[in-house]
């Protein structure tokens, strides 16, 4: 299992990247990563590589309530556009829709993504890469 050190807007937390799964079907490569701080399970991100349209799709991903708003969101979707780069794909998506209202409202989301880079297509979202 690979793993990467993260850093938090507070620096005195312990934080790593683990990879809990990867498994390749059909063309399509799927890897599961989990955010762990102070060895308590804070993320998670799922994302999906398809080298036949070199894209990169960011499936899940979700920052346990008491870690929001420390920039962990941020580096796990820069984390996501290394993955891409590292395996040649030119390209990220993701589809912006949120899975807890307490945090952002889709519109929020959407500006979020704006600001990290993300671009406007239909219902989803994208970057080269
Ligand atoms: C979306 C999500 C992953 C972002 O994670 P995060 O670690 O909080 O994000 P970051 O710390 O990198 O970015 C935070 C920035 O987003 C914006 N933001 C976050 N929550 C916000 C809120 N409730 N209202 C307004 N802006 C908000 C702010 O600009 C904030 O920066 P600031 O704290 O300096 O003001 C997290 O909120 C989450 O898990 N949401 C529930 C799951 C979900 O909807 N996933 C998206 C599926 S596409």
């Amino acid at each position: 299992m690979s793993k990467r050190s993260f850093t938090s807007a507070n620096k005195e937390q312990h934080s790593e990247l683990e990879e809990s799964y990867k498994v390749a079907r059909e063309g399509v490569e799927t890897i599961g990563l989990r955010l762990v701080v102070d060895n308590n399970k804070a993320g998670e991100m799922v994302v999906k590589m398809r080298a036949e349209t070199a894209t990169l799709f960011i499936e899940e991903i979700q920052i346990e309530k008491k870690y929001r708003r420390k920039g962990f969101g941020t580096q796990l979707v820069r984390y996501a556009e290394d993955i891409a780069r590292s395996c040649r794909l030119t390209r990220i998506e993701l589809r912006p829709f949120t899975t807890d209202e307490s945090s952002m409202s889709t519109p929020g989301l959407r500006q979020w993504y704006s600001r990290i880079g993300y671009t406007e297509t239909g219902d989803s979202m994208y970057k080269a890469c």
